[in-house]
């Protein structure tokens, strides 16, 4: 674990923006990761000397072809991250507007007739845009139901409705108000296993900073992460596609090449910062791992990781020393139960009888920030089949420490009491 080792997480701390500071409020706790993840320092460098430079990619001059480099060695870099051997990565506006293409895309390009199939576990990013190509393309869109009591989907779900016309189906990787994160290539076995050609595309935005990446294992056509929730900034969403829908019709510049996704000019910064983002992750595995691979240290990154993150939201269900856990409160409910081994770093709860803004409220007083999810156009999904109005999230990432959790657990004693 990331804090057994001595002094590993001072380092980790100090590598991140705005640690323990907030620039408008001064001391907090950040347990808003689901949000918005810390940003890198290095990623604050980066973009501010690419935000600098004049020159455009494609022009015959040694600046442009540096900046061509950089997106080049960004894609690169991010074969070792994905874990994607082929395909090909480029930048968009979001990741929702990324999973709208890529969805629209497939819709529009597969085999007229047949389905298409998401699950109520998703996000709207994605579910919204195959319910809507669904329509546009003239064919039922097929809803698997989530599984509630332990707030995830399962590849049988996604069996129980998938069939040999299933023509296109989207997956969420992780969920941002379960917490809990579905085992995609279960999943993707399970669609393929009746419908070989669907095409297959993945909502990973929740899950990109939790573990390890690992597309040659899905078996999918899509994958979309926003860097912003995985350590870099706003202002892009990133996605990996596989060759096979690159093959489709996609919107591109008339007479343009052909495997081209992106459009106009591109943000170098924004390449630039994600591979300030695998960098630092790299960083992070070679402390767990001795491979002068560098895949080998991402993946250790990415266990690390999942260890650190269980080990804090354990320590916030069942309690640290005589702290007493989420789970030791008569009146507190916690989404997806108490023990659930596919929980990544994130745990939403209610308590009866309180309104969770009003929580929310009280944490952010004692210099503790969470978030509410209500039950809205995002995570209705989740709450209103369970009857909740809302939920007060708690999400944390690796530099996150035991005494934050302490800090946290000490505010809801007095909370939970008031
Ligand atoms: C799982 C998931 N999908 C989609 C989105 C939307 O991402 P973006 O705002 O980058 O488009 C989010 C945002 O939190 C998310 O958690």
């Amino acid at each position: 674990m990331i804090e057994t080792i001595p002094n590993l997480m001072p380092q980790i701390r100090d590598r991140f923006a705005h640690v323990d500071q907030c620039p408008f409020t001064g001391e907090r706790i950040f347990f808003e990761n689901a949000g918005g993840a810390l940003t890198l320092k290095s990623v604050v460098d980066t973009s501010a000397t690419y935000a600098a430079i004049p020159d455009n990619q494609g022009r015959d001059n040694p600046a442009s072809r540096a900046l061509v480099d950089v997106i080049n060695r960004a894609k690169a870099d991010a074969r070792d991250l994905f874990g994607a051997s082929g395909g090909q990565f480029f930048v968009g506006e979001s990741g929702t507007e990324l999973l709208f293409r890529l969805i629209r895309t497939a819709a529009m390009n597969a085999p007229s007739g047949g389905n298409i199939v998401g699950s109520t576990f998703e996000h709207p990013a994605s579910r919204s845009a195959a319910i809507q190509w669904a329509e546009h393309s003239d064919r039922p869109y097929l809803s698997v139901d989530h599984q509630i009591g332990i707030g995830l989907v399962t590849p049988g779900d996604y069996a129980a409705v998938v069939d040999a016309k299933t023509r296109v189906a989207t997956i969420l990787h992780a969920s941002p108000v379960t917490g809990m994160g579905a085992d995609v290539a279960g999943i993707a076995a399970a669609i393929r296993a009746v419908s070989p050609e669907c095409f297959i595309i993945v909502d990973g935005i929740q899950n990109a900073a939790h573990g390890t990446l690992d597309i040659d294992s899905y078996d999918v056509d899509g994958y979309v992460i926003s860097p912003y929730k995985m350590f870099s900034r706003h202002g892009y969403g990133f996605a990996w596609v596989s060759d096979r829908l690159t093959a489709l019709s996609h919107e591109q510049l008339l007479n343009g090449p052909k495997e081209t996704w992106e459009f106009g000019t591109r943000d170098t910064g924004s390449y630039a910062t994600m591979t300030d983002v695998i960098n630092h992750l790299d960083w992070l595995g070679g402390h767990f791992s001795t491979s002068d691979t560098r895949r080998d240290r991402l993946v250790a990154a990415g266990q690390a990781i999942l260890d650190h993150e269980k080990a804090l939201t354990d320590a916030m269900i069942h309690g640290i020393g005589n702290l007493k856990g989420l789970a030791s409160y008569a009146d507190v409910e916690i989404i997806g139960g108490t023990d659930n081994p596919k929980r990544k770093g994130l745990v939403s709860f209610r308590i009866k009888g309180r309104i969770s803004p009003d929580v929310v409220t009280a944490l952010n007083d004692r210099g503790i920030r969470t978030h509410t999810r209500k039950a809205d156009h995002y995570s209705g999904g989740i709450l209103t089949p369970m009857g909740w109005d809302d939920a007060v999230r708690v999400s944390v990432c690796h530099y996150n420490t035991t005494d934050e959790i302490r800090a946290f657990l000490s505010a809801m004693q007095e909370i939970a009491q008031g």
